[in-house]
């Protein structure tokens, strides 16, 4: 018994809508995974990230095996008990975040070696040690451990970087065994060159795994280069599995990412610029710093049904961030989450009604009108 399964429920054009269901729940795809780094989604309570309509959190090896400790979270009863989220939780890996966070770093064949970023301790991930430590963590959707270089890198650091990356997998599974309820995700690796990304895909399908991710992208290469690639990629793995984008992105990122057969996503954005005094609306980005909100009465956005729109007033908001009081990245955070969802919720109607390129259309023709 396997446990969890994928399931394709409609196509339109490459985009595809499904349902991935696990013992935990049931996650409708394309999803947005909001970002629960240090086990919060920082400044939401959990029920309130699920009211915005999320079904899975990220949650990051490498921080939490730093603070407050895999084994530690394991004796504490799991992840899903230490932080008060029922739902599925997926974990990344750690390599890609060592490589962008961690000082003293050193490669080798069998993994990482290297010193935190919070306190210089030293510390030790490999293939094995990243599967127990997301075992201990109690992920549902495990990540294979991988590494990928910066863009733009030469296309000899990018091959020999997804070899590794594609002999860490193969050991990823070896040490994942075999956890009925659990999901084990590959990596794709290979930059923007298009046999590499091939020869990755077909070395990871080899392997098999219940998902597969394309990593490697949204690396400082650009949305044009990210989607020449995203016209290739999703097509090279297969078609029966969910298909994860890692670390996109902007509302048109992830736009552009589905109409290309993408079904996962998860990025900071959403919650780190709610933090900042960034709020993301139909109509595009909007400041609430800008003095133009002091005085205005109207909310966000005033179709929008969170309750940062439908409570508080662009004044109010944008007086909150100038104090620096607390609410203002609650009430942000929870607006972008609640668009972020609702993007993602009118994606999967418009698959399943065979008009995803006419809301598209819209998507773009809201955004160009701007503000206001
Ligand atoms: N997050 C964003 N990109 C990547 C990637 O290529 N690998 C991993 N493990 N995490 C990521
Ligand atoms: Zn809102």
């Amino acid at each position: 018994m396997a446990q969890t399964s994928f399931e394709l429920i409609a196509r339109d054009g490459r985009a595809r809508r499904g349902v991935i269901r696990t013992p935990r729940g049931e996650i409708r795809t394309p999803a947005f995974m909001p970002v629960g780094t240090a086990a919060t989604v920082k400044g939401m309570m959990p029920e309130s990230v699920a009211a915005t309509g999320a079904d899975i959190l990220l949650g990051n090896t490498y921080h939490l095996m730093l603070r407050p400790g895999a084994e530690r979270v394991a004796r504490l009863g799991g992840l899903h008990t230490f932080m008060n989220w029922s739902g599925p939780i997926l974990t990344d890996s750690g390599g890609f975040q060592v490589m962008s966070l961690a000082e003293l770093r050193k490669l080798t064949e069998d993994g990482v070696t290297f010193r935190s970023h919070i306190d210089g301790s030293k510390h030790m991930l490999s293939p094995e040690r990243s599967m127990e430590i997301q075992k201990l963590l109690g992920s549902d959707i495990v990540m294979a451990f991988d590494e990928c270089p910066a863009l733009p890198a030469d296309r000899d650091r990018i091959a020999q970087s997804m070899r590794l990356s594609m002999r860490w997998a193969a050991r990823s599974r070896e040490a994942f065994g075999d956890r009925p309820g659990h999901m084990l995700f590959g990596i794709q690796q290979g930059g923007l060159e298009e046999d590499l990304r091939g020869e990755s895909a077909e070395a990871l399908k080899g392997i098999g795994f219940d998902g597969y991710a394309v990593g490697g992208l949204a690396v400082g290469e650009g949305q044009e280069a990210m989607f020449g690639c995203l016209d290739y990629a999703p097509g090279m793995l297969p078609e029966d599995r969910p298909r994860y984008l890692m670390g996109v992105g902007k509302p048109d990122d992830i736009v552009g990412a589905v109409k290309r057969g993408i079904d996962m996503m998860d990025c900071v954005l959403p919650s780190r610029s709610g933090r900042t005094g960034q709020a993301w609306t139909r109509r595009g980005q909007v400041n609430i710093k800008n003095a133009r909100h002091a005085d205005d009465p109207r909310p966000l956005d005033e179709n929008c049904t969170c309750p940062a729109c439908r409570g508080y007033s662009r004044a109010y908001l944008h007086h909150v961030f100038r104090a620096g009081e607390m609410i203002s990245g609650m009430l942000l955070t929870w607006h972008n989450l609640h668009y972020y969802q609702e993007l993602m919720a009118g994606m999967r109607e418009a698959i399943s009604d065979g008009r995803f390129e006419a809301f598209e259309t819209e998507f773009h023709a809201m955004r160009a009108e701007g503000d206001i």
